[in-house]
């Protein structure tokens, strides 16, 4: 078994959370690559697209992303957009197993809606913005997440699960 995984999917698809129940079970350790790039910077997600652009966010992205894959071992829950800039799904595909948590529109808008304000591409849409915002970027997203090696929806997943399919993966 490839142990450098990498979770991806959607904002709001539940990649920390499924990081969490599959770092214990997999005795990997986890990392989350928004949190590396906030660390560094000193600076919430938010703040680095208001002061410094999202394109100096999504640089930063991949040098981390580069970074990261080098350790031998790891779960790394990834950006809603990593896969979709520069070379990195193809980079996360040659490194390891990729991961496409692919949930329903209506579950992700339903966690968003009460997570809006850490996440500035949604911060300033009214709810009902939120399910047209997701749908379509959605649509647009698609191609990159669907190079995925393995696509679980999780909708109805339980952990053990989950473990099997990349076990056999
Ligand atoms: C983004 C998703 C966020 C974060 C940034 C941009 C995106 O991560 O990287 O706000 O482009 O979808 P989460 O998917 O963990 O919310």
């Amino acid at each position: 078994m490839t142990e450098k995984i990498f979770l991806l999917g959607f904002m709001g698809a539940g990649k920390s959370y499924w990081g969490r129940q599959l770092a214990e079970r997999l005795q990997l350790p986890l990392y989350d690559l928004d949190e590396q790039i906030v660390e560094a910077e000193g600076r919430t997600v938010a703040e680095i697209f208001t002061e410094k652009g999202e394109v100096y966010f999504r640089e930063r992205e991949r040098d981390f992303l580069h970074r990261l894959a080098e350790k031998p071992a790891f779960l790394l829950s990834c950006g809603g957009g990593t896969p979709c800039y520069f070379d990195n799904m193809a980079f996360m595909n040659q490194t390891g197993l990729t991961v496409w948590l692919n949930s329903s529109v209506s579950v992700m808008v339903e966690r968003l809606l009460r997570k809006k304000y850490k996440r500035p591409l949604i911060a300033g849409l009214s709810d009902e913005a939120l399910t047209v915002y997701v749908t379509q970027k959605l649509a647009e997203r698609r191609p990159f997440y669907e190079q995925a090696k393995l696509i679980l929806n999780t909708d109805a997943l339980t952990a053990d699960h989950f473990v099997e399919k990349i076990i056999h993966a």
